[in-house]
């Protein structure tokens, strides 16, 4: 799939920020099944699982502000892609805000610096895999957000979270990289490739995230297995967009797999299925009849989740690069979720 060649001096990688993360973890599976890793080269402040670390090429425990650390991976390495993983979530960045903006956007120009060298050391610009998030849109109230109903790339851009506030600028900053870094100096800058993807919530049945405010949905999927009662934090009327994480997974390859000349955009909506938080419980309790489900909206995520969309329109990722989910609401559930956490909860 990535076309490998050789450098004769420095080796040619993939590199991920982030990896031990949700989408990390699918990422690696599902590159390690492709046979793609044995050029992955991974950076998480917390290493990288036990069970992952034989599937890829070399683990970095680091800090993507160490600028030492990223002026190695340049000098070490050829890299070829840049999947950009690593964040504060947005549960967790309004408890730090300043410490999630260090994260998520100063990390992020960190990278793209690291992206914009490699770029003129090579001559070609490094493709840079970015997801962002629903988090970037901020519908004013409840009425407008049914009225709404799916929205497109340019609407509503109206962040309350600190981490949608920086998804968004590095979105925008991934696009100047891309098309006008150093625009006013007398040589051309090669640039970036920037292409990103803009998740809506995503649901694991193999991990949990952390930090997050649509965690709702994993969290009472996970408790209904364990056997433990579960408060969800939202009202049972609550709808956003969700996607099961093999799909996230499959987003982002496609995205990272598109010819160049079929993209005219560099943001992305992807999107497979719209729930209610009560829905979501009624298809958990379908399948586990004793789980305990209670609604206890706790007010500030709450008015967090209302500013999301109900859905989002994705037709740009569907012309440009053919995308499409694999899976719907009922086989997310019935073929993906329930099945795993069902053999999980046996073998756990
Ligand atoms: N899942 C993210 C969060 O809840 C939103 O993209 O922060």
């Amino acid at each position: 799939m990535f076309e490998r060649r050789r450098s004769r001096l420095r080796e040619k990688i993939i590199l991920i920020t982030g990896a031990n993360g949700e989408v990390g973890h699918g990422l690696i599976q599902q590159l390690y099944a492709m046979q793609e890793t044995s050029d992955v080269v991974v950076i998480d402040l917390r290493g990288l699982d036990e069970s992952l670390r034989s599937k890829v090429n070399r683990t970095i425990v680091g800090d993507i502000l160490d600028t030492e650390l990223i002026n190695l991976l340049l000098n070490e390495y050829e890299i070829d892609m840049i999947i950009h993983l690593a964040a504060l979530l947005s549960t967790h960045s309004e408890f730090n805000p300043e410490t999630a903006h260090r994260v998520n956007v100063q990390g992020t120009i960190n990278l793209l610096k690291l992206a914009i060298e490699q770029g003129k050391s090579r001559g070609y610009p490094v493709k840079f895999l970015f997801p962002s998030s629903i988090a970037v849109y901020g519908l004013p109230d409840l009425a407008t957000k049914a009225q709404a109903g799916s929205i497109n790339e340019l609407q509503y851009l109206y962040p309350v979270t600190m981490y949608g506030c920086n998804k968004l600028y590095c979105e925008h900053l991934g696009r100047y990289y891309a098309q006008y870094y150093q625009q006013l100096s007398a040589s051309t800058s090669i640039g970036v490739d920037f292409r990103c993807v803009r998740f809506p919530g995503l649901i694991s049945a193999q991990t949990m995230p952390t930090g997050g405010t649509s965690d709702y949905a994993p969290e009472m999927l996970h408790a209904a297995v364990a056997g433990k009662p579960y408060a969800c934090f939202v009202r049972e009327d609550t709808r956003i967009p969700f996607m099961v994480m093999p799909d996230a997974v499959k987003s982002l390859l496609m995205l990272a797999e598109a010819p160049q000349e079929n993209l005219n955009h560099y943001i992305y909506n992807v999107s497979s299925f719209s729930i209610s938080a009560q829905e979501i419980a009624d298809r958990i309790k379908a399948e586990f009849p004793d789980a305990s489900i209670t609604f206890e909206p706790h007010e500030a995520r709450q008015s967090i989740v209302d500013t999301w969309p109900e859905d989002v329109d994705d037709r740009a990722a569907r012309q440009e690069w053919g995308w499409s989910p694999d899976y719907d609401v009922d086989r997310s559930f019935n073929e993906y979720l329930i099945p795993i956490v069902r053999q999980m909860g046996k073998s756990g």
